[in-house]
């Protein structure tokens, strides 16, 4: 590693950060991170802080998980690459197609596709939608729907469905075709309804009249986060999913769970798919899939939109979705001990006690401090704080608080996400009842000296 003076020197000056201005990275340099331990990080100046972003939702079995660095090691040794593209494959992706088609056999999902990470899953997932109603013979079926708040990456078709301004006006126009209804969000949503089951009711409703307008014989398929992540940790009521599995039923669209963030239990349950009882079409999964120790994704395929593809004799099937990284035997060996660990460690179980003492404490801290205007989360290891300027018109607070909260609960001990006017907490899943109280201590500390 080159030395403290070097790296302070350079940091921010020769590279971008991706969601960051890039004149902000060099006014206000990131804290470089060298090390991690547990669910711990260690930066530069030697300071250790719980991580309570777990890397960006993915580190969920902490940063000394021995069994996936071996496997990364090891296969790293033998077969450091060798592609899955036709006519070639390696023993790590069909170990792990074996293990994926095991863990996910509750949510009706059959076949994996490799890719390199949540975007790529996301798009490839879009794809196959399109294509199976093409490969039907329905092929008007190209439209896309999804939430307002809803993140889906930054591929170009995944910014379409994405439903935050913030990811998709610099960059339009983005695809034709993709349409988007309010979230079940009950602080702020366009009906002004605080009731969870009413505003879910709302919400469909909204959906069913957008199907109703473009016509159900336009739309290929509904992508949907089954707790919205990214756009502020949104959970919505537990009829909403359930409610769209049934119109997309009703209207022969597909639904996408784009479970980039929910699968492998940070919600408290396998999938967050499962948490709402709902079986969608196609799944996408990334981040945790490999505790984010090698970028790696895979699209999970119901059986019926399998069998559609699978006896296709016309030829529209074949896959036009690839890359030279999809079923990566790294990535992959690196999954498979992933998963291993994931099951025997019952990280699920562990994301739903401490998710609840999280929450707790969180709503604790909102008694505390006015400007904690909305506390989300309840299901498992993600929560956010909203804060405002002030609770009764729900403003949102000074940029330059928000970021001295920041600071402060750093140098309290627990590294937070600040997304707009949220902080967002998805710490890893195996973290202790002691680590938890630190991040609500720490918290408490940055709020304490601000506000
Ligand atoms: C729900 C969801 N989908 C897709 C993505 C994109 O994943 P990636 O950043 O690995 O491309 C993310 C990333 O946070 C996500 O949260």
């Amino acid at each position: 590693m080159k030395d403290s003076n070097f790296l302070t020197e350079n940091n921010a000056r020769h590279l971008w950060h991706p969601m960051a201005h890039p004149a902000d990275s060099l006014a206000n340099p990131p804290d470089i991170i060298v090390e991690g331990e547990g669910v711990e990080v260690i930066d530069l100046d030697g300071h250790r802080t719980i991580d309570a972003v777990g890397g960006l939702w993915n580190v969920n079995l902490g940063y000394s998980c021995t069994p996936v660095k071996h496997a990364i090691t090891e296969q790293l040794n033998r077969l450091p690459y060798y592609s899955i593209f036709r006519g070639t494959t390696n023993d790590a992706a069909i170990e792990l197609s074996f293990m994926l088609k095991e863990f996910f056999a509750p949510d009706g999902l059959t076949r994996a596709f490799y890719t390199s990470g949540g975007s790529d899953s996301v798009e490839v997932a879009l794809r196959l939608a399109r294509q199976y109603h093409k490969i039907r013979g329905d092929a008007g079926r190209v439209k896309f729907l999804s939430l307002k708040k809803g993140y889906h990456g930054t591929h170009t078709l995944g910014a379409s469905v994405n439903g935050n301004a913030n990811f998709r006006t610099q960059y339009e126009p983005l695809m034709q075709g993709c349409y988007h209804i309010p979230a079940p969000y009950t602080y702020r949503n366009p009906f002004n309804e605080t009731d969870p089951e009413k505003l879910a009711q709302l919400c469909l409703a909204a959906l069913e009249d957008e199907i109703r307008f473009q016509g159900a014989e336009t739309i290929a398929a509904f992508i949907m986060e089954p707790i919205l992540g990214a756009g502020g940790v949104i959970p919505p009521h537990k009829s909403f999913m359930p409610g769209v599995r049934a119109l997309c039923d009703k209207h022969g669209i597909l639904l996408i769970a784009d479970e980039v963030i929910t699968a492998f239990g940070r919600t408290g349950a396998w999938s967050g798919s499962r948490l709402w009882g709902v079986q969608p079409d196609l799944l996408c999964s990334a981040k945790a899939i490999s505790n984010g120790y090698f970028p790696f994704g895979a699209v999970m395929i119901c059986g019926k939109v399998a069998e559609v593809f699978e006896g296709d004799t016309s030829g529209k099937g074949a896959s036009g979705s690839a890359y030279t990284y999809s079923g990566h035997p790294v990535g992959a060996a690196a999954a498979v001990a992933c998963l291993k660990e994931t099951g025997r460690l019952r990280v699920k179980d562990n994301a739903a006690e401490r998710g609840t003492q999280l929450f707790q404490g969180l709503l604790a801290l909102q008694d505390k401090y006015s400007a904690i205007g909305d506390v989300r989360g309840g299901h498992g290891l993600m929560c956010a704080l909203e804060l405002v300027a002030d609770r009764q018109t729900k403003a949102p607070i000074d940029k330059k608080i928000i970021g001295a909260v920041h600071r402060t609960t750093y140098e309290n001990g627990a590294l937070i996400r600040v997304s707009g006017n949220n902080i967002i907490l998805s710490p890893p899943l195996v973290l202790s009842a002691a680590d938890v109280d630190t991040i609500l201590s720490a918290l408490d500390a940055g709020f304490a000296a601000q506000t």
